[in-house]
């Protein structure tokens, strides 16, 4: 269990560079227990960036992050496809890839476990198809196996890289909601990075605004894409108007 007043994952003045490019640039904010944080922003803007900083994948040119150390992250990258279509797992086996994490060895996946895979691929629609090769599957149907892999162990926390981007509308509610009751009934933590806030909004507690720097980081009734002040190439040391803003430099 965490603290009560503890956040999950804390930033303090990240930076990234790749070679001489900066990513990102002094992002200071908190994830707390319980968020359902929508990050927005441009293509390119530093989302993905961003979220492996906070999840320890990629290290900070400058900055620190601190995490709660027994907070159980699951993660769906962002355009995980598999094209090789005789790659040699199916889809029951890349769920249960999702369990190995915290079996100690030797690692065997039980029966409840198989039962547990077989709910989750139900309710994603894809129980049919689970001793199927995943490189057969369409693009929809592997991010739904990805998001299936995710949420198999339970995780305190679910940080999701655009998972719905291959999804049909029908299909981008019904996820939508499960995160909304994951985060309500079950007090899960959900950091969803997506270009359909439209479709979020209704569930999302936060809203951070990420294009280079952080723009916006606060409640999603006060965000107004409209008035922050988005820099042009070249020039990123503008300083954005309105909105909640944090981290500035
Ligand atoms: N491994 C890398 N090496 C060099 N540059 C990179 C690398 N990964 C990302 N970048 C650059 O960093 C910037 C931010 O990329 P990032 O993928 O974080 O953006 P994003 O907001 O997630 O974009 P999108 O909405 O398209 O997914 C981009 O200019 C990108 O080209
Ligand atoms: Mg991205």
């Amino acid at each position: 269990m965490t603290q009560n007043n503890k956040p999950l994952i804390r930033s303090k003045d990240l930076q990234v560079n790749y070679g001489t490019f900066t990513a990102i640039r002094n992002i200071s904010f908190d994830i707390d227990k319980g968020d359902f944080l929508a990050v927005v922003g441009p293509n390119g803007g530093g989302k993905s960036t961003l979220i492996k900083t906070l999840m320890g994948i990629i290290r900070p040119t400058k900055g620190e992050v601190e995490t709660e150390s027994k907070v159980k992250i699951g993660y769906v990258p962002q355009n995980v496809q598999v094209r090789e279509r005789r790659f040699p797992a199916s889809v029951e086996e890349v769920v249960a890839t999702g369990l190995l994490m915290e079996k100690s060895f030797p690692k065997r996946i039980t029966k409840r476990d198989l039962e547990r895979i077989k709910d989750i691929l139900d309710f994603l629609g894809v129980s049919g198809i689970c001793k199927k090769p995943i490189g057969e599957l369409s693009g929809g149907q592997q991010q739904r196996v990805m998001l299936a892999r995710a949420m198999v162990s339970n995780p305190d926390m679910l940080v999701l890289d655009e998972p719905t981007s291959a999804l049909d509308i029908t299909m981008r509610r019904k996820f939508l909601e499960m995160l909304h009751h994951l985060n309500e009934a079950h007090d899960v933590t959900i950091v969803l990075i997506t270009h359909d806030l439209m479709t979020a909004s209704h569930y999302v507690t936060q809203v951070v605004h990420v294009d280079n720097r952080l723009l916006y980081h606060g409640a999603p009734a006060k965000y107004d894409p409209a008035n922050l002040t988005i820099p042009m190439s070249g020039e990123k040391e503008s300083q954005p108007k309105g909105g909640v803003v944090h981290g500035m430099a």
